[in-house]
């Protein structure tokens, strides 16, 4: 959908949205594309559990459970961090879905793709598929790789949040010759990123793509954090557009899309696709 504003038309900049936060309420955006190829990967080789790792307001570790639940898979949530009880509403919500915790404190957690902690894992829970934290891996990533094939207008560059690289390394891949994706950390310091997509298209694809780039300078402080400017925005594009922008992840890529429109680095005369990889979500 395009959606109008004044701010990019003065500019020469057209604006259009791709909307994956409206995939479904309980498996939304990113998360239903990451999860889809690990879990029918899962089923494939007669899995009947799944685990994997989350922090304790993990999108995809309550995106897994509901997924999980839907399909009748037993889900494992490996959570970051000491247990905390009563359960804040993000895992009270996993668990209401069926899926079972367990904590591994944080330095174990850093180490959480080491063989011997998974192996330990598997000692206590037996048999399970593993899907990695944010579910980046090559099966999450061909699951990105999707979104814009349900793209019919044509664009120039597509602009998408990033956190773990997965959902940039996947639309990259697919892009036609001629277009450009950029991709927006919503880390501090997310220079990292870049050989972190490399080596997810490397694993996914057998080679990297050289038509994206990453902005490193509109993570407003680092992960999570908000400043009253990025609300601002949040609330001002909430009158315009009647759309509720996730702020962890979507608004900051949408606050470094207008601002690269202003300054002229998105050129005039180009359009520009919007992935809104999820919606704004809380309790309730
Ligand atoms: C709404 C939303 N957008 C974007 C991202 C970033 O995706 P990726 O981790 O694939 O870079 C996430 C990550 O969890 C997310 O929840």
């Amino acid at each position: 959908m395009e959606l109008g504003d004044d701010r990019l038309a003065r500019r020469g900049v057209r604006l259009l949205a791709k909307r994956d936060d409206l995939i479904s309420d309980e498996v939304p955006g990113n998360k239903w594309r990451k999860l889809k190829y690990n879990l029918t990967d899962a089923s494939a080789r007669g899995a009947s559990t799944v685990l994997t790792f989350g922090g304790a307001f993990s999108n995809h570790i309550r995106a897994t459970a509901a997924a999980g639940n839907l399909l009748g898979l037993a889900t494992i949530g490996v959570i970051r961090g000491e247990e905390r009880l009563p359960l804040n509403w993000s895992l009270a919500s996993a668990t209401a879905r069926g899926m079972h915790l367990t904590y591994l404190d944080r330095s174990t957690y850093r180490r959480k793709d080491h063989p011997e902690v998974v192996a330990d894992l598997r000692r206590r829970f037996g048999d399970f598929h593993l899907i990695p934290e944010g579910g980046s891996n090559p099966a999450g990533i061909r699951g990105c790789a999707e979104i814009l094939g349900e793209v019919d207008e044509n664009f120039d560059v597509v602009c998408c949040a990033c956190g773990t690289g997965g959902t940039l390394a996947g639309i990259a891949a697919a892009l036609r010759p001629g277009q450009r994706a950029i991709g927006f950390s919503a880390l501090k310091g997310g220079r990292f990123l870049e050989q972190v997509v490399v080596d997810l298209q490397r694993a996914t694809f057998g080679r990297p793509t050289d038509n994206w780039r990453i902005e490193c300078d509109f993570h407003f402080g680092g992960f999570a954090k908000k400043s009253p400017e990025l609300q601002h925005f949040i609330d001002d594009f909430a009158e315009r557009h009647g759309i509720l922008l996730e702020p962890v992840y979507v608004a900051k890529m949408m606050y470094g899309l207008f601002d690269l429109a202003r300054c002229g680095a998105i050129r005039p005369d180009t359009t520009v696709l919007a992935v809104i990889t999820g919606p704004a979500e809380g309790p309730g």
